[in-house]
């Protein structure tokens, strides 16, 4: 690809695959939900959507265009923030007594998650733990293809309606995994911004930062031609590494963390700001959905498995609770100083495109510069201080290493493959950071 990041391995992949939906993006474009469930077959509709959205206006909208294109509508709002296998075997178990032929998820990632995941088991009926890769299950691969699926998301961070995986909580093992296969793809992405104008600043602060992760992550990630070439080009797992289109992606979802995060989260009517931070983590989604993230998300599976009786204040939720994106982000600082050595050069571009102002520094200051730029944001957003910030103390690292390290496929995924006491060194040094 004329690029030194992309420079063919012997035995390492040399093409990478490109999936994405058919995808609309524009203020008031949630009404088109009927007119484009039709089109894509649907006369008889499950729609996904979780308790506190079920009333309010967006899912009315959706269900209103639904029943104005003549479609049936039956609606699913049992789902947990961070669902988890219950969750999905009730979603699949609803799926599988009615006689469906699409789904509509109106949510944030917990919801489109749950929707995909519920399809397969609706369709597919096996063991839970069947699809998932070690240390859960065999990983056997999703049979075919599963219901046509119109994402509709209401939150501007997981960019799940872009991508082919479904992060779940898996009880037996306490924590999430990943359930991954090309066909968990939606077919299409009805992205309204307009979700998001009362979204208050905290959840928008949590859900950046899973943006801004995403992105970095798949800037820095492995490149594909460093993972093995496989012989079934079918097989070929959009969780590949880096590649020239994700980067396309990840820089400009970069540009907008670094222009509009702290902007949509100190003021709530800054309507450009939180219409890009939504069209950013649709690119960010882009962008993971095709190379897979890193250690900052495998890191971030520790801190919610063991968070205990963490609360995180201003969530109208159960604890213990952290928020998805600043269970990312309290960690990433320390783990872009581990990992930039391995990529200095890359980690300087995401550093620049996130706003940083020294990127002209030489290459071993290279994770400095990137845990900088993160730390700045991390403060103007009016995120916890690191992993102490959230309540973990020195005595939790070692068990937060252990968790995390089960998540094999990210680990491998980042630039430098990190040990199990590398990760215990990476949480001691994320504690705090200013
Ligand atoms: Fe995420």
């Amino acid at each position: 690809m004329g690029c030194q990041y992309y420079d063919c391995v012997e035995g390492g992949a040399g093409s990478f695959t490109v999936a994405m939906p058919k995808y609309t993006f524009g203020r008031g474009c949630l009404s088109e939900a009927g007119i484009r469930a039709a089109s894509l077959g649907m006369r008889q509709v499950a729609l996904f959507t979780d308790p506190m959205l079920l009333s309010g206006s967006y899912v009315e909208t959706v269900i209103l265009a639904l029943k104005a294109s003549g479609i049936t509508v039956d609606v699913f709002s049992d789902i947990r923030i961070e669902p988890d296998d219950d969750t999905v075997i009730l979603a699949s178990r609803f799926l599988a007594q009615g006689s469906f032929d699409g789904v509509v998820s109106v949510g944030g990632g917990s919801v489109i998650d749950t929707a995909k995941a519920a399809m397969v088991y609706a369709r597919y009926p096996a063991p839970f733990n069947d699809y998932f890769g070690a240390p859960v299950g065999p990983g056997k691969p999703v049979p075919g293809p599963i219901l046509p699926h119109l994402a509709c998301p209401t939150t501007s961070g997981t960019g799940s309606e872009c991508t082919s995986v479904a992060v779940i909580r898996v009880n037996s093992l306490n924590t999430k995994f990943v359930l991954g296969s090309p066909w968990l793809l939606p077919e299409e992405a009805l992205v309204d911004p307009s979700v998001c104008d009362s979204l208050p600043g905290n959840a928008v602060a949590s859900t950046g930062f899973d943006l801004l992760c995403h992105a970095i992550e798949c800037y820095t990630a492995k490149a594909y031609t460093r993972w093995e070439k496989v012989a079934d080009p079918l097989s070929r797992t959009m969780l590949q590494g880096a590649n020239p289109w994700s980067d396309m992606s990840a820089r400009r979802a970069l540009e907008i963390a670094d222009q509009y995060l702290v902007r949509g989260v100190v003021d709530q009517a800054d309507q450009e700001a939180r219409d890009a931070l939504m069209f950013g983590a649709s690119l960010a989604g882009m962008a993971f959905g095709n190379s897979g993230t890193h250690l900052p998300h495998a890191m971030s599976y520790g801190v919610t498995h063991l968070m205990n009786d963490i609360t995180t204040e201003g969530y109208q939720v159960a604890s213990p609770f952290i928020p998805h994106g600043i269970s990312v982000a309290v960690s990433a600082p320390a783990i872009f100083r581990y990992l930039a050595d391995a990529q200095p050069e890359r980690h300087l571009e995401a550093a620049g495109y996130l706003g940083a102002s020294d990127i002209d520094a030489s290459p071993n200051e290279a994770g400095e510069v990137v845990a900088c730029r993160i730390i700045q944001l991390m403060k103007d957003a009016g995120l916890p201080n690191g992993i102490g910030g959230v309540g973990f103390l020195e005595g939790d690292v070692k068990a937060l290493a252990e968790s995390s390290f089960r998540q094999k496929r990210a680990i491998a995924n980042a630039p430098r493959v990190a040990s199990l006491s590398d990760m215990e060194e990476i949480y001691a040094s994320a504690m705090s950071y200013w």
